[in-house]
C-alpha cells in the first residue's frame, strides 16, 4: 500500500485559483502556490493521488528558476519565511509550495517549440504552418524544428488557448513586449535545452508564463515541469512516431486499457499503476538534476 500524505485545510487566505494540479492562495501582494498530489489525464482530475508527486513538481521548477538568471516571482519556498499563520502546515507545504510575488499576468501562453508534435504537428499537417511560420515540406511527426520556434497562444476563458501569430500576439501585448516576450521565451528553451540533452533528456517543447511586477516583465508560474513540457528520453528518440514520454506515458497505456471515455469522473488507480507513476516522476527529476528525489 503506498503511503499517503495528510492533505490539510489551508483557510488562513483565500484560494485564488484553484487548477486541475495546483491550488493557489491570495496573500494580497503575494501568491502561495500548491502543488498537490493530484494527477490528471486527458483534462480529467483523477479520484486517487500520487504521493509526493507535487514535490517532485516544485522541486523541479524551484531546479531551473535557479538556474536561470532571468528575473522571476520566487520569493521563498522555505516554510519558515512565509507568514506566521501558514507554519503550522510546514508538514504538508514544506518541498511542494512556493511563496511567490504577485504579477499582472500577461495573458498569453509563451510556448516553445524544438520538435514537431501535439497541436503544433496537427497544424503543421492542416496548412503546412505553425502560428504564421511556414515551415519546409516533408518534415514528419516529431521532426526537429531548427531553429526553435516560439508559436504564442493567447489565453482565454473557456480553457481552451488559441494558437496566433506573433503579429496577432503583438496586437494584443503591444509590439515591445512581445518582443520582449519571444526573446525570453527563446532565450530560456534554448538554454534548457542544451542542458538537458547532456542528462540525456530532449524538452520537446514548453511553455512560459510571464507577468508584471513594478512595471518590469519577470518570469511566473511552474516552468519546464513534465506538466508544462514533453520531456522525452534522447536516447530513444526516433523521428516519424509518436516519443515515449517520461511521465504520462506509463498512466496513458493502462488508462487506454480500460473501458473509460475519457470524461469526468475517472477511474481510480490501483496501487501498482500509483507506485509506477510515482516513480516515473522520480526517474525524470533525477535524470535532469542528477540525484534521487528524496
Ligand atoms: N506570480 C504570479 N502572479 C500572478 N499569477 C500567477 C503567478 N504565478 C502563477 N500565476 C497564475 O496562477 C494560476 C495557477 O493555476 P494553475 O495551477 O496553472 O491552474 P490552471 O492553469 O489549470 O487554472 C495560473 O492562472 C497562473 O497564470
Ligand atoms: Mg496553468
Amino acid at each position: 500500500m503506498t503511503a499517503t500524505t495528510t492533505v490539510p485545510e489551508i483557510t488562513e487566505f483565500p484560494l485564488f485559483n484553484k487548477g486541475k494540479v495546483r491550488d493557489v492562495y491570495d496573500l494580497d501582494d503575494k501568491l502561495l502556490i500548491v502543488a498537490s498530489d493530484r494527477i490528471s489525464a486527458y483534462d480529467v482530475v483523477l479520484p486517487c493521488l500520487i504521493p509526493r508527486k507535487g514535490e517532485i513538481l516544485t522541486q523541479i521548477s524551484l531546479f531551473w528558476f535557479n538556474k536561470f538568471d532571468m528575473p522571476n516571482h520566487i520569493i521563498s519556498s522555505n516554510v519558515d519565511e512565509y507568514p506566521e499563520s501558514l507554519h503550522k502546515h510546514k508538514s504538508y507545504l514544506q518541498g511542494r509550495s512556493m511563496l511567490v510575488k504577485k504579477a499582472k499576468r500577461i495573458d498569453i501562453e509563451c510556448v516553445a517549440r524544438g520538435y514537431l508534435v501535439g497541436s503544433g504537428w496537427e497544424d503543421y499537417q492542416k496548412t503546412g504552418t505553425i502560428c504564421g511560420h511556414k515551415l519546409p515540406e516533408g518534415l514528419q511527426m516529431a521532426s526537429k524544428l531548427e531553429p526553435p520556434l516560439f508559436t504564442p497562444s493567447l489565453k482565454n476563458d473557456t480553457g481552451h488557448d488559441e494558437n496566433v501569430s506573433y503579429e496577432r500576439m503583438c496586437e494584443v501585448a503591444g509590439d515591445e513586449t512581445g518582443n520582449t516576450l519571444k526573446n525570453m521565451t527563446l532565450d530560456l528553451y534554448s538554454q534548457a535545452r542544451e542542458y538537458a540533452l547532456t542528462k540525456d533528456v530532449i524538452i520537446a517543447d514548453t511553455k512560459f508564463e510571464f507577468g508584471e511586477v513594478d512595471g518590469k516583465i519577470i518570469l511566473i508560474d511552474e516552468i519546464l515541469t513534465p506538466d508544462s513540457s514533453r520531456f522525452w528520453p534522447a536516447s530513444e528518440y526516433k523521428v516519424g512516431q509518436e516519443q515515449p514520454s517520461y511521465d504520462k506515458q506509463y498512466l496513458r497505456n493502462y488508462l487506454s486499457g480500460l473501458d473509460w471515455d475519457k470524461t469526468y469522473p475517472g477511474p481510480s488507480l490501483p496501487d501498482e499503476i500509483v507506485e509506477k507513476s510515482l516513480d516515473k516522476y522520480k526517474e525524470a527529476y533525477k535524470q535532469l538534476i542528477g540525484k534521487d528525489f528524496e
